[in-house]
């Protein structure tokens, strides 16, 4: 499928569900945490159809998120019958990590099963190695669950673990290089996200934006000068820098400065309560589960899709003023 402006898009990103163990500031603001009521999001067989005619219009890839993915019950079995659909080469979770390292009944831990389940990718969200700025930033004292999922996914065998920090000034700043020294130790790819003004939270200031550059600049200042590395690309809009004297990569998702973010987006977004969202940072959204629910046909469905996708923005609108008009627990970042 491609739109308009040249995107091909061949990534879906799915919402499983709103809820979340988590408080983080800038994904849900503290007047907006009350959940969806579970007739409102989709079902596993509803998400799966979704996901099997875009593997039929040419996703390949999917990228399964929450609020926190884990928290929904049956996922692992969710996973697996994902994994399975014909198309689709590609499956990875993001998630906070504080559930990875959990046992399930079987003597498995979640990791272990869901690389089983045929996952090949974990994204793991991480500001901060500091317990109490952990907990300040997440409302919850989970660093150590956070840690040992981490753990648990590097000995899982999943084939890529990467770490994902939102910067903020007065929040990740001052964890910058400790952040790549951990990743380092561990050898993980970490990433650096500048901070969309996705929901209404109170944090979401200008006050409290740091920019990809500032934190290249804060991070240069220990380790010397990030060497560019246009050549490696991972299937997102990361860029990524080489630390001086290391094999280790960084890279910057620049939402917000980098002018040509939009332009490589391969992305589509099934949002938890069933709307198609054809980017991020803009408000169209479309109504599929009404469309599912009302008993559209998979011919239906299908043009569905393709209309959402011709109607993707050449850009996301964050930089107009944009007003938030959703919670992004609920979008799924
Ligand atoms: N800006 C940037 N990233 C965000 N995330 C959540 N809210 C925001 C925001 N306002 C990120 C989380 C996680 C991913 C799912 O989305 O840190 O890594
Ligand atoms: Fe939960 Fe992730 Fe949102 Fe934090 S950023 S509240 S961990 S979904």
């Amino acid at each position: 499928m491609e739109d308009r402006h040249g995107h091909r898009i061949s990534y879906l990103r799915i919402s499983v569900t709103d809820r979340c163990n988590e408080r983080c500031r800038y994904c849900m603001p503290v007047e907006l945490q009350e959940w969806l009521p579970r007739e409102g999001v989709l079902s596993y067989e509803e998400i799966l159809r979704v996901a099997e005619i875009g593997a039929g219009l040419g996703v390949r890839k999917i990228r399964v998120t929450g609020g926190e993915p884990l928290t929904r019950r049956d996922v692992v079995g969710f996973f697996a019958r994902l994994c399975a659909i014909d198309g689709i080469e590609d499956v990875g979770i993001s998630t906070n990590g504080t559930l990875l390292a959990n046992r399930l009944p079987d003597g498995r831990n979640i990791s272990e099963a869901l690389v089983d389940a045929g996952v090949r990718s974990a994204n793991i969200s991480l500001d901060t190695l500091d317990r109490e700025a952990y907990r300040a930033a997440t409302g919850r004292d989970f660093l150590d669950r956070a840690l040992a999922g981490i753990d648990a996914a590097r000995g899982a065998g999943f084939e890529k673990v990467k770490l994902n920090t939102v910067l903020m000034r007065g929040g990740s700043e001052a964890q910058l290089v400790d952040l790549v020294e951990f990743a380092h130790r561990r050898g993980l790819l970490l990433r650096f996200i500048e901070l969309m003004p996705v929901s209404s939270g109170d944090v979401l200031t200008e006050a409290n934006f740091l920019s990809a550059g500032a934190a290249r600049g804060l991070l240069e200042e220990a380790f010397g000068k990030l060497e560019p590395r246009p050549d490696f690309r991972t299937n997102g809009p990361a860029s990524y820098y080489a630390v001086g004297g290391r094999d280790q990569l960084v890279g910057f998702i620049g939402a917000m400065t980098n002018l040509h973010f939009c332009d490589s987006c391969n992305k589509l977004r099934l949002t938890c309560d069933g709307k198609l969202r054809p980017c991020l940072g803009s408000h169209l959204e479309f109504d599929l589960m009404s469309e599912i629910r009302r008993g559209a046909d998979d011919e239906e469905i299908a043009s569905f899709i393709r209309g959402v996708v011709e109607r993707k923005p050449r850009e996301h609108e964050f930089r107009d003023n944009y007003i938030p008009g959703r919670r992004m627990v609920a979008i799924g970042g």
